[in-house]
């Protein structure tokens, strides 16, 4: 008999992407009739600013062809102006990239920086796509536990600890972060990136929850570092989840490798998303954005009220993004079989923390509240209800 070789690759084998696992599951109840709470995506319940939409529309009497790989001049040109309005840095238009989304961001970050193999760090629970794009692509993702005792950000000795095993080749951080909401201090980003100036491995900031913080702004890695490899996107703060847009800021040695890759793997990002995005930069589109977050700060500020009612505790310190990563209680099940309990029997969908930290997300959930306070006065008040029932 003959061996078939029609199987699916091994590299094809990475863990689903809970939180839209999750997403699937929820629509498949919806459009059986029941009523779902979604707590799950860190998906603005906005749409995209006025400004894009209007843009949108006038663009749709041109032809919308391609556009060269790297993206049009005028949204690279408009990116290098919100580095230097947030802050104060000066980039030549010629090193910004717009993609599709930062999700094709980092596949192109991660083809053109290194070598099959390579070891890339990264904080755990962090965002889970970087390790499946990561190994996926036969890199080594290597996963830093952090927790409130290093308030939940990777730090130089734990670099170093990891390097005894074997060289890291890169550093891959997000601040604020995703799930915990953390954002970097400028020493540990200091820190960080001298580390790896130190060390020789690239540094990649995971910018997306830019603009999304309470207290202070965020700082850029490139603050730190001039050769830092900067991902960010359209989908968080400018509300474009659908669009597929976003940029990366790039070092010089990297840039006509990333331009080849991306005429090949992808030839352009959406050219109608570009346009939209390029508006969306626009100051018209920033006081509304900014009266966005607000709605999210309080949100953020009424489920922190909320949590003892939740049953939930040791939330990480949420300073931007829009989550809340917490532990759930003594004697409740596993956080897999806790949140699809609680998506069935009380119609809110949540994401398990095992898609965040595969080694302790057992007893950890997160929940989004990106979505109107609506929606989520809605989730909690049902969370609060079904919680009261369980016996733990
Ligand atoms: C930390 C982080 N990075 C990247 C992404 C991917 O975003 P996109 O591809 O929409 O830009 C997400 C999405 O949730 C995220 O949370």
């Amino acid at each position: 008999m003959k061996i078939s070789r029609r199987v699916a690759s091994q590299r094809s084998d990475v863990a689903p992407f809970e939180a839209m696992e999750t997403m699937r599951e929820a629509a498949a109840l919806e459009a059986a009739g029941r009523d779902i709470a979604h707590l799950e995506v860190g998906q603005p319940g906005e749409p995209a600013p006025k400004a894009a939409l209007e843009a949108v529309r006038s663009a749709l009497r041109d032809p919308l062809g391609y556009t060269v790989a790297l993206g049009l001049a005028p949204l690279r040109e408009g990116v290098a102006d919100l580095y230097r309005a947030r802050h104060g840095l000066v980039i030549d238009p010629s090193r910004i990239v717009a993609t599709t989304g930062s999700s094709a961001g980092f596949q192109l970050a991660f083809i053109a920086a290194f070598n099959p193999g390579a070891r890339i760090a990264m904080a755990e629970p962090g965002y889970p796509s970087y390790r499946q794009i990561a190994s996926a692509l036969g890199l080594t993702p290597v996963g830093l536990p952090v927790g409130p005792e290093n308030r939940w950000t990777p730090t130089a000795a734990m670099l170093d600890a990891a390097a005894a095993e074997a060289p890291i080749d890169g550093v891959l951080i997000a601040s604020p972060a995703n799930p915990t909401g953390v954002a970097a201090t400028r020493s540990e980003l200091a820190a960080l990136t001298g580390w790896c100036a130190t060390n020789g491995a690239w540094f990649i900031s995971d910018e997306i929850y830019h603009g999304l913080t309470y207290d202070e702004p965020a700082a850029s890695a490139l603050e730190f570092d001039n050769d830092a490899i900067i991902v960010s996107s359209f989908s968080k703060y400018f509300a474009m989840t659908g669009w597929r847009i976003g940029w990366m800021v790039l070092p010089e040695p990297l840039l006509r490798p990333i331009e080849r890759l991306a005429q090949n793997l992808f030839i352009c990002p959406p050219h109608v998303s570009q346009i939209a995005a390029l508006a969306a930069l626009s100051a018209e589109a920033a006081l509304e954005l900014e009266a966005r977050r607000e709605v999210y700060a309080a949100n953020r500020d009424y489920l922190m009220r909320m949590l003892p009612e939740l049953k939930l505790g040791g939330a990480a310190p949420c300073d931007g993004a829009f989550y809340l990563y917490f532990q759930l209680p003594d004697g409740a099940p596993n956080s897999k079989e806790w949140c699809a309990k609680l998506l069935h029997e009380a119609g809110v969908a949540t994401t398990p923390g095992l898609d965040f930290d595969p080694r302790r997300g057992e007893r950890t959930a997160r929940i989004s509240f990106a979505g109107s306070p609506e929606e989520v006065r809605k989730g909690a008040e049902r969370i609060a209800a079904w919680a009261a029932k369980q016996d733990y």
